[in-house]
């Protein structure tokens, strides 16, 4: 792969011996995927967070980095932790946990890398435009950016996006190159979702058809919201590692192209149909009662919010189950700015920012069983817990429906 000279300084340790690390990782994927070169970048978001998934290793490395002064080139935010950084507490996450989280997020903060903790950082200011080049980790933000945004990123994982901020560059390969963009699998969606949850159940179920790096093609989604799309392309990344779709008639770049461009791209067709969808909510589901009824994986925006809050308006939550919404803590300061947090706090749920049900260490939290309105918070939650807690999916109203006094 060329390298300029400053990269090649860099490389060689010019800039220190965390840079030089970064710079090596890049150029071995780089090498590994035949890429001509390097590109700078000026976004990124950086995954592995969360101490549940980071660990000690990562905090060692941070402190480590710190230590040597070492400072990201890109505006860079972190992916949720794995709690709310101010109330934790109220979230019942252990005291050891929430030590060690702090010192994580402050470490990642001291290299540059901002501490808003959310999956949708473009729902605030890290929003990539059309056509930008980006460095971002986090499965469903990288769908996101790529189909919804029309921004271009390949699927970084959190080490590789934290190396491509320090040293302000990635490969140009994979998603980067045009040629590798066009839809490959045709999805005839042959059922009118109802919900939300049915676009995440969608989603979900297109990821476990397709194989690797296929990038489906839907048609017949006649008007999805960008909050649909986004548990859409959520589920197909986690269960399937999509990292672009295309919506005909509805996202940036097949919006742009003529149809015989696209269509001549396209390698198989999949119909899917209302019994495609039941059995995704079939395979996500547990009979037990909900302890928990988690909404916002990926994090909650403001529409999502309101729509909450105008949901419960003059209902009241039993006392069986607890209700909680994730999001980022901008979306929060909006959401109480505006009414929808007390709303959502008269009802009796809980409003948290810079975290998850996935990336929480939930299992040592007293909760067992999650209800949720996520394909992907449903498909993880147990894995993540090693099988000690168990996940449904179902749409929100019925989800508040179900946790309501009547
Ligand atoms: Fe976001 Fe956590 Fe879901 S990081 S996409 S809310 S698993």
């Amino acid at each position: 792969m060329y390298l300029t000279k400053e990269e090649e300084k860099i490389l060689s340790g010019d800039q220190g011996f965390f840079l030089s690390k970064a710079m090596k990782l890049l150029v071995t994927i780089g090498d590994l995927f035949n890429a001509d070169k390097l590109i700078q970048i000026k976004r990124s978001q950086v995954a592995g967070v969360s101490y549940k998934t980071a660990g000690d290793a990562t905090l060692e490395l941070l402190e480590a980095m710190v230590k040597e002064n070492t400072e990201v080139k890109t505006y860079a935010t972190q992916n949720p932790a794995g709690m709310d950084l101010l109330k934790w507490k109220d979230m019942g996450v252990p005291k050891d946990f929430a030590e060690k989280q702090l010192k994580i997020c402050n470490a990642y903060e001291k290299i540059g890398i901002k501490s808003t903790c959310t999956c949708t950082p473009y729902l605030s200011h890290n929003r990539p435009r059309f056509g930008e080049i980006v460095g971002f980790s986090e499965s469903s933000a990288i769908a996101f950016v790529n189909s919804v945004l029309g921004a271009r990123t390949n699927r970084h994982g959190g080490l590789e996006a934290l190396s491509a901020a320090l040293v302000g560059r990635v490969p140009l390969m994979g998603y980067l190159l045009s040629e590798n963009r066009m839809g490959s699998a045709l999805v005839k969606v042959e059922f009118e979702p109802k919900n939300e949850s049915d676009y995440a159940a969608l989603g979900y179920f297109i990821g476990k058809e397709l194989k690797v790096d296929e990038v489906p093609v839907y048609e017949g989604l006649s008007h999805p919201s960008v909050d649909e799309l986004k548990l859409l392309g959520a589920a197909s990344a986690a269960s399937g590692s999509v990292a672009l779709f295309h919506v005909v008639g509805v996202t940036p770049e097949i919006n742009r192209m003529k149809e015989s461009q696209w269509r001549n791209k396209i390698g198989c067709t999949l119909h899917v149909t209302e019994k495609d969808i039941k059995s995704v909510y079939d395979e996500l589901s547990t009979n037990e009662h909900p302890d928990l009824i988690a909404i916002g994986c990926p994090h909650c925006s403001l529409q999502e919010i309101k729509e909450i809050a105008t949901s419960v308006s003059g209902r009241k939550k039993s006392s069986k189950t607890e209700f909680w919404v994730f999001t980022s803590p901008e979306v929060s300061k909006n959401a109480e700015k505006l009414g929808y947090t007390q709303s959502i706090s008269a009802f009796g749920g809980k409003i948290f920012g810079q975290t998850c049900i996935v990336v929480a260490p939930i299992e040592d939290m007293g909760i067992r069983s999650v209800y949720t309105n996520s394909a992907k918070a449903a498909f993880y939650v147990p894995r993540m817990t090693k099988g000690k807690c168990v996940a449904r999916v179902m749409p929100l109203k019925e989800c508040i429906d179900l946790c309501s006094l009547h």
